[in-house]
């Protein structure tokens, strides 16, 4: 069940820019239509002259919010309209407010600017993109070269060997719900409504750049249309519009066209990866290498960590893993759900197709025999693995064992082309600190408030199930709180560590009102009676830290920082698994590619609530169907990212969608958490795109080291 449901499909429930504001004025911005130079002027004349315009801004006084991954709020450190500089196209030179979001449109369309105009760069191989070796650019141990044996002289000496390089193209989000919203002033106190996957930030970020108390902002994000990781942080339209509000006394919404999103908002950047493997005649991988090149902002290091991941897919003894950053002039890019792991698996489970291939091993087979419980990195134990358990499960749903291996063997009735893939994902176990807030009221209704964002995964129903599970009560009397920071700290949702984190904090919590309420420590509880006995209502307050977490990192939790730990904890390394078995179809003549039916089994430990981790898959193995055939932002030597609305970025409708089937391993990760809980979002995603390749050329015999793979690529 989805406790959100009925809200949802009758309109009561309010997204951030939803929200309807008595004097509200309505934003829009204009944009810098060069690649990279010099503002020289902005003429606003125009825009000033449309029917309803109340102000035109081109500068702003505000502090730069510092960049999320470098101990900053922002989703990228530049903030627009403070200088002359223009870093990328499509960034921010003006804003607009009016009295409705026609004229604010109007307006925004009727400002026009003079450059100096400069050369850009955008691709990871243009002339003037700077690259640099992460782990100098950012000496930061976890982000250091992996090291294990001596790789170069294992595969060299291997018998079978295996060295391709796949491009992995930019990739945008595009939520549903569009980056914007609303902002009002109560006094001295600012309230933003934004559908945010990281209020705290947003908060934080906003007194930075004000030079105002946090404690003055509130942020309130009940929902989101999909956060996806591009809502991760401050995003650059909410301070110009905390200061216009104060400016005119009045309410502001903005929400951004489509195309704006494309530049003002993180993206997924290109990346490059060299795969080599090194493996013995049976198809035991003995060393493997994975090199990788990931596009970058200049104004801002966003960091690759492609390689903890392939790092850990199987039992090396040997493996080195090096990430280069290439400056490019964009946007500052970011996480864009499964923003590593679906990349690199997309390389790296189709070197290990090839080598299946190379070998003459069903590729189930081979997987299976380089399994491992130890984490190759580290030493240690994994503290769950069962990716072994969905291969097996996954192929007998699917029917694996009537494949014939021979590409181009297998036909439909109506003479398509039938081609079976099979990858692995994986992805980190990650957890924050969190603290949650329980009350007890004598109607029996038990309220949670807690850090957490809800952005359609379902995390309401998570907390609201496991709350009504462990008192033995009706859903329906469990209120949860989350995305608001009058109730909490609100740290940062994302990395798939939502449910691991906030489970874990409502767990400890109702441990202690169980105790409060003087009732025994599980089993059904009589709560309304049990308030009765105590005269008032019981509340409790707990704090939750992740697996050797030391207490300090509260303080950052509470200050806008990350708090986050994972996936190597003292003692054991947590990942979260999947298998995807997935059957593609090519039309002979004009060879378009569909996928008829997708199998996936995942391992996130115990499904907490298990109608949403179901849909949590299913949108992952349909993202990643898009990220394989449709997905891709071209980027023009003339014009920057290009294709910018929904016409031209295709992403999976419903039309592409077909059979999907879901299933669970469902086995409890105590070490983890006392809940048992692992991640699933993201990891529903990984390997997806990789068992589409591999069934493409299983269908057709052609192997496509790039994304997407389009019918032109398949003619
Ligand atoms: Mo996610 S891409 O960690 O919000």
């Amino acid at each position: 069940m989805r406790v959100d449901a009925y809200d949802k499909v009758s309109g009561r429930a309010l997204y951030g820019a939803d929200r309807v504001l008595p004097e509200m004025g309505f934003a829009a911005l204009a944009l810098a239509k060069i690649g990279r130079g010099r503002l020289s002027r902005v003429d606003t004349g125009a825009a000033e002259a449309v029917p309803g315009v109340l102000l035109v801004e081109t500068r702003f006084d505000l502090a730069s919010p510092g960049f999320v991954m470098g101990g900053g709020f922002g989703f990228q450190s530049l903030q627009p309209m403070t200088g002359d500089h223009i870093a990328y196209r499509g960034q921010p030179i003006a804003i607009v407010v009016a009295e409705n979001p026609v004229a604010a449109t109007e307006a925004a369309e009727a400002i026009t600017a003079e450059y100096e105009p400069e050369p850009f760069a955008l691709h990871l191989d243009s002339e003037g993109a700077t690259t640099l070796v992460q782990e100098e650019a950012i000496p930061l141990p976890f982000l250091a070269d992996i090291k294990v044996g001596d790789p170069d002289a294992v595969i060299a000496a291997s018998p079978v060997q295996i060295d391709n390089v796949y491009e992995h193209p930019p990739q945008h989000a595009v939520p549903m719900e569009l980056n914007g919203g609303v902002v009002e002033w109560q006094g001295d106190t600012l309230i933003v409504h934004e559908g945010t996957q990281n209020a705290n930030a947003v908060r934080f970020g906003l007194a930075q750049q004000l030079g105002i108390d946090p404690a003055d902002i509130e942020v309130r994000s009940p929902y989101l249309g999909g956060g996806f990781g591009q809502k991760n942080s401050l995003l650059l339209h909410i301070g110009p519009l905390a200061v216009l509000s104060r400016r005119l006394g009045r309410p502001l919404k903005l929400v951004l066209a489509r195309p704006q999103t494309f530049h003002n908002g993180s993206f997924r950047p290109a990346t490059k990866h060299r795969i080599r493997l090194g493996a013995d005649e049976s198809g035991q991988i003995l060393a493997a290498i994975h090199e990788v090149d990931q596009q970058t902002s200049r104004h801002d290091l966003f960091p690759a960590m492609h390689t903890e991941v392939t790092g850990r897919l199987y039992g090396f003894s040997a493996f080195r893993g090096r990430q280069r950053l290439v400056q490019t002039d964009v946007q500052t890019p970011g996480y864009m759900r499964a923003p590593f792991e679906s990349p690199s698996m997309f390389a790296f489970e189709q070197a290990v197709d090839e080598l299946a291939i190379a070998v003459g091993r069903d590729p189930v087979e081979l997987r299976l025999a380089n399994n491992t419980d130890t984490d190759p990195i580290t030493g240690l134990p994994f503290s769950s693995r069962h990716v072994d358990d969905c291969l097996r499960r996954g192929a007998e749903l699917f029917g694996w064992s009537a494949r014939n291996p021979e590409p181009r063997s297998m036909r439909a009735e109506d003479g398509s082309l039938v081609g079976w893939g099979v990858a692995i994902g994986n992805y980190p176990g990650n957890v924050a600190a969190a603290m949650a807030t329980l009350t007890a009221d004598a109607g029996g209704r038990v309220t949670v408030s807690v850090d957490g964002h809800e952005m359609g995964q379902g995390i309401r129903s998570s907390i609201a199930l496991h709350v009504a599970q462990d008192l033995g009560i009706p859903v329906a009397d469990v209120v949860v709180q989350v995305g608001d920071t009058t109730v909490g700290t609100q740290h940062l949702t994302a990395g798939s560590w939502g449910t691991a984190t906030a489970l874990p904090a409502v767990h400890s919590g109702l441990r202690e009102l169980r105790k409060l309420l003087n009732v025994a420590d599980s089993g059904d509880v009589d709560v309304a009676a049990a308030v009765s006995i105590a005269g008032q209502p019981v509340q409790v307050t707990v704090d939750s830290l992740g697996p050797g977490q030391s207490p300090d990192v509260l303080g950052q939790a509470r200050s806008g920082h990350l708090a986050i730990a994972g996936p190597v904890f003292p003692g054991f390394v947590t990942f979260s698994w999947i298998a995807h078995f997935v059957e593609v179809r090519v039309e002979p003549t004009t060879c378009r590619i569909r996928v008829p039916r997708v199998v996936s089994v995942a391992d996130c430990g115990r499904v907490a609530s298990p109608v949403t981790a179901a849909s949590q898959v299913r949108g992952g193995v349909i993202w990643g169907i898009g990220a394989a055939l449709r997905e891709e932002t071209l980027m023009d030597d003339r014009h920057g990212f290009l294709n910018t609305t929904l016409e031209e970025y295709p992403v999976m409708v419903n039309a592409d969608v077909r059979r999907i089937d879901v299933d669970f391993i469902d086995k409890p990760d105590y070490q983890f958490n006392p809940v048992g809980v692992k991640g699933l979002g993201e990891v529903s995603m990984v390997g997806a795109a990789a068992a589409v390749a591999n069934a493409v050329h299983h269908a057709t015999g052609r192997r496509h080291h790039r994304l997407p793979i389009r019918l032109e690529h398949v003619l």
